[in-house]
């Protein structure tokens, strides 16, 4: 196993990046209501809404779930241009977990840390909560730790690392556009799926419209973004949407400016000729070979991922 270590393995630092703070962050996750019942079984209460994402970001296999709370008689609104946009008191939630065994969720699984996005007076101010080894509650972790764990994953392998826990400043490396704290996976592209709720398939956007979370708008107008592992796309798009998700938060012209210099632009929607991808496809494989890139965030390697932009790269 490779270990990409937390800072990337290059010169460059992250910087402390000022972003103006809007509120105080409670001490303790439990002070947000987030979970009905035993915490550790992740039972939302009725004013979370689960998001599910078409890609995702991948963390040190970690499993995740994200859920959405807007304050009360509050939607989301999808604007002209086809971004959406927060109320103020939105709340966006990251739980990361690990099963003890993938072959068996039955056995249980080890909470490790919960992210937060919260809106205030029109900013984002980000946080993470980690858990107690009882599983009952989170307290509020501003400058980052490790933590050991290990588990068994599908094949029966036991996988293990010292996780990174990251602190404000990473959060923001990656987080943010136009010198401001944005949130990634919640875009129209990425939540414009199907899902099961109340066991009926049903799309997710119609479905946040029907729970009164989302302003009503034509669906048929929502773009999508595949997911990477639905080997039924094509191999360009399935890359296209694993760069979009693991790398274009930092590779595109308004991110962390350091990356964005780059002359490198995963977005999904940029035509391929100005991505970069073309010139760069040497450094491009290496760099994800070598575990180097993705700069933060991991201390594993994502083989699959690995595998996929290989073989895209390969093809071109
Ligand atoms: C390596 C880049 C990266 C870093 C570092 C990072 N995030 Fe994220 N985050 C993402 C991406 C990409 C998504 C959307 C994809 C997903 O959830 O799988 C996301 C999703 C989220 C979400 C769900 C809402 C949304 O944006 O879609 C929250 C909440 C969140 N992150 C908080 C944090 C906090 C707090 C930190 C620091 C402790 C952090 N993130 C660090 C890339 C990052
Ligand atoms: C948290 C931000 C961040 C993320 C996420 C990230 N990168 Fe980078 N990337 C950087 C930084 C910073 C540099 C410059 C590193 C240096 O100069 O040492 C860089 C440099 C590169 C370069 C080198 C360009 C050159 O000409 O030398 C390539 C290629 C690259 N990244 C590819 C990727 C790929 C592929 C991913 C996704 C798997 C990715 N990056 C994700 C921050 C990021």
């Amino acid at each position: 196993m490779i270990s990409c270590g937390d800072d990337g393995g290059g010169a460059v630092e992250i910087p402390d990046f000022n972003m103006p703070s809007t509120l105080t962050f409670e001490n303790q996750l439990s002070a947000y209501g987030i979970f009905d019942g035993s915490p550790s079984e992740l039972i939302p209460n009725t004013e979370y809404h689960e998001l599910e994402l078409s890609s995702i970001l991948f963390t040190d296999y970690a499993k995740k779930q994200r859920l959405v709370k807007v304050p009360e008689n509050e939607q989301i609104s999808r604007l002209q241009d086809g971004q959406l946009l927060f109320p103020n008191g939105t709340i966006l939630v990251k739980t990361f977990y690990y099963n003890i065994d993938d072959r068996d969720p039955s056995l249980g699984k080890r909470i490790i840390e919960t992210r937060l996005l919260v809106k205030e007076s029109d900013f984002w101010n980000s946080a993470t909560y980690i858990w107690n080894d009882e599983q009952t509650d989170a307290t509020l972790e501003l400058s980052g730790l490790d933590v050991q764990l290990s588990w068994v994953n599908s094949n029966g392998n036991t996988q293990s690392t010292l996780y990174h826990v990251l602190d404000e400043n990473e959060c923001i490396a990656c987080h943010q556009s136009n010198a401001t704290v944005i949130p990634l996976g919640t875009t129209l592209q990425n939540i414009n799926r199907n899902v099961i709720r109340n066991g009926i398939a049903v799309n997710q956007i119609t479905h946040l419209q029907t729970v009164g979370v989302l302003n009503s708008f034509n669906l048929d107008l929502a773009p999508t973004i595949p997911d990477y592992n639905d080997t039924s796309q094509s191999l360009a798009n399935r890359a296209r949407a694993y760069l979009q998700m693991n790398c274009a938060h930092c590779h595109n012209p308004d991110g962390w400016e350091i990356p964005a210099d780059e002359e490198l632009d995963f977005r999904f929607d940029t035509p391929f000729n100005q991505t970069g991808i073309a010139q760069e496809s040497d450094e491009i494989e290496e760099l994800i070979r070598e575990g180097e890139m993705p700069f933060i965030g991991t201390t594993l390697l994502d083989e699959e991922g690995v595998e996929l932009i290989v073989s895209y790269i390969q093809s071109l």
